[in-house]
């Protein structure tokens, strides 16, 4: 059975990795979520600690459950790592190499391949400096997924959404083949 590590951020978007969640728990995966602080703002630990039938993970420091630490046993167990959705916040952390969260700490000790998906407001995704961000992932092989374009939570038109999750669903299955 195939490991994935699937990184919450916090964003609106946040409601869509259930369904990824869920949908990859059917398919027969090995699902680990990790969230970040910031994204239990906006969904809980429970809907995918019950959706995914694993522990969700969203501190460094507590649960030490064993021996082992957590992020480098997650970091190892990942056949394939999925941050969606991915904020400014964690694209920027990990292309300037900042491990200060469980999240950012497992992405930089995998060597799993690591499929972002990015999700944020259209004047946000097009900042020169986060696409300066994602240029830089992306030489370093980590493979960063378009945006989509429509309507936004904050109510703006453009681009930004978070990619159709059915559609990150196959590329990371594509990704595992
Ligand atoms: C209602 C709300 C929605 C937000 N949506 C997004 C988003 O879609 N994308 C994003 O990059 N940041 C978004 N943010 C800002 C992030 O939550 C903020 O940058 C945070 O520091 C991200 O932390 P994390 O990357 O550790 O989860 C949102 C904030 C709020 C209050």
């Amino acid at each position: 059975m195939k490991t994935i590590v699937v990184g919450v951020c916090g964003g609106i978007a946040g409601y869509k990795a259930i369904e990824i969640v869920h949908s990859l728990t059917k398919k027969g995966y090995d699902v680990h979520v990790i969230m970040t602080k910031n994204a239990t703002e906006f969904i809980t630990p429970l809907t995918f600690q019950s959706l995914s039938h694993n522990p969700v993970v969203t501190d460094m420091f507590n649960p030490i459950d064993k021996w082992d630490t957590k992020h480098i046993q997650l970091a190892k167990k990942a056949d394939l790592f999925l941050i969606a959705p991915a904020t400014a916040n964690i694209i920027g952390k990990i292309a300037c190499g900042i491990a200060d969260d469980m999240l950012s700490t497992t992405v930089m000790a995998t060597k799993a391949p690591v499929i972002i998906a990015p999700a944020m407001n259209t004047n946000m995704w097009e900042n020169p400096i986060l696409k300066d961000n994602v240029r830089k992932l992306t030489t370093y092989g980590y493979k960063v997924l378009e945006t989509g374009h429509g309507q936004l939570a904050c109510g703006d038109i453009g681009t930004g959404k978070l990619l159709d999750w059915t559609a990150i669903v196959t590329v990371v299955e594509n990704s595992l083949l």
